[in-house]
């Protein structure tokens, strides 16, 4: 009987050199151990068949084989676990002496930025911020700001037309009329926004840019009131030392109208390659609200009178910036717009 044993342990032995990995491991308590099917199993429960005497020797002999089974395949397990861990760990090991990595926060864009700053200084004036939409009907792209039938903004060459009658807004002084509409006078508002017009694309010109319309009706507003009241927006934006002009010129939802300049905020005055040589910088358009456009929304220009301007922010942004395309801003190159962080 013991041949049998040894023939059981030899077996056991080229069975345990054979695993390559855990789970053989286990595999092999399952064979030689299992409470189900084991070979020692098994054989243990052949005893019942031996006489009293050899059971027990024979009990005694498979028991000892079965505890040194059991050890060595707990040996093992125990090698494979720990070079299991080991592995883990070297696989999820931190450099702690390595230098950290930099969360890259976003930031708001120039334009954003310069806007930002134009209302800050309108609200602090009492000012409402005003907004109006980018698709607009004939009657508030032009026949509410008074715009004549014939008039060349209203053609397919200047304008985009999505339909007979919607258009993209060329200018935000639609904005006017939405906020006459939905207010009444005494009202201040300032609207910024973009606007689109059929233009080709250079270094000056962008099919879609951004506006800053301001809006004043109340009783007994004069000419003075609008220049007073831009004189203070440059004096706040570019310096106390800035000057302003007024040229006059003509748009059709004003009258008079004028084109506003402020001294150059590089050179004072006296000449530089941001001014072009004149001292001068064009702020965009003003006038006093035409009394059409009062009476187009309801409002009696005999009690009530107002003025507009409206002001293009993206040359205003290559001027201050210094850049000598305004494409930069419509790019969203990360090198660009890091710049402004
Ligand atoms: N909307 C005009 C433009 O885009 C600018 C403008 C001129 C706005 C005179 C005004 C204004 O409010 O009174 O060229």
């Amino acid at each position: 009987m013991s041949e049998r044993i040894d023939q059981l342990r030899a077996e056991f032995e080229r069975d345990l050199a054979a695993v390559e990995a855990e789970a053989g491991a286990t595999a092999l308590r399952d064979r030689w151990v299992g409470r189900k099917s084991g070979v020692l199993t098994a054989e243990m429960k052949r005893l019942g068949g031996l006489a009293p005497e050899e059971r027990r020797q024979v009990g005694q002999l498979l028991n000892e084989l079965k505890t040194g089974i059991e050890a060595a395949i707990d040996r093992l397990s125990g090698e494979f676990a720990v070079r299991r861990e080991a592995a883990q760990l070297a696989a999820e090991r931190i450099d702690v002496t390595l230098p950290g990595r930099r969360e890259v926060a976003g930031h708001l864009h120039p334009i954003t930025l310069l806007r930002q700053r134009i209302e800050d200084i309108f609200v602090s004036m009492g000012y409402q911020i005003e907004d109006g939409p980018e698709i607009e009907t004939e009657f508030y792209n032009f026949d509410a700001l008074n715009i004549p039938a014939n008039h060349p903004a209203r053609s397919r060459q200047d304008t985009f037309y999505l339909s007979e009658r919607l258009a993209l807004r060329s200018q935000t002084s639609t904005v006017q009329i939405h906020a006459m509409q939905r207010r009444e006078p005494p009202l201040r508002v300032i609207a910024p926004g973009r606007v689109f017009r059929r233009d080709t694309p250079d270094a000056t010109h962008n099919p879609m840019f951004y506006q800053v319309e301001g809006l004043l009706v109340d009783r007994g507003i004069t000419l003075g009131d609008l220049k007073g009241t831009i004189e203070e927006f440059v004096r706040r934006m570019f310096g106390p030392q800035t000057q302003i002009r007024f040229r006059p010129s003509y748009f059709p939802f004003v009258e008079p109208g004028a084109e506003i300049d402020y001294s150059c905020f590089k050179c004072g005055g006296s000449g530089c390659r941001v001014c072009k040589g004149s001292g001068w910088i064009e702020m965009g358009g003003s006038g006093m609200v035409h009394p059409n456009v009062l009476r187009g929304v309801g409002i009696d220009p005999e009690i009530f009178s107002g003025f507009a301007f409206g002001l293009g922010l993206d040359r205003l942004c290559a001027l201050m910036y210094g850049l000598d395309d305004i494409r930069l801003l419509y790019e969203n190159d990360i090198r660009f717009l890091a710049q402004f962080r």
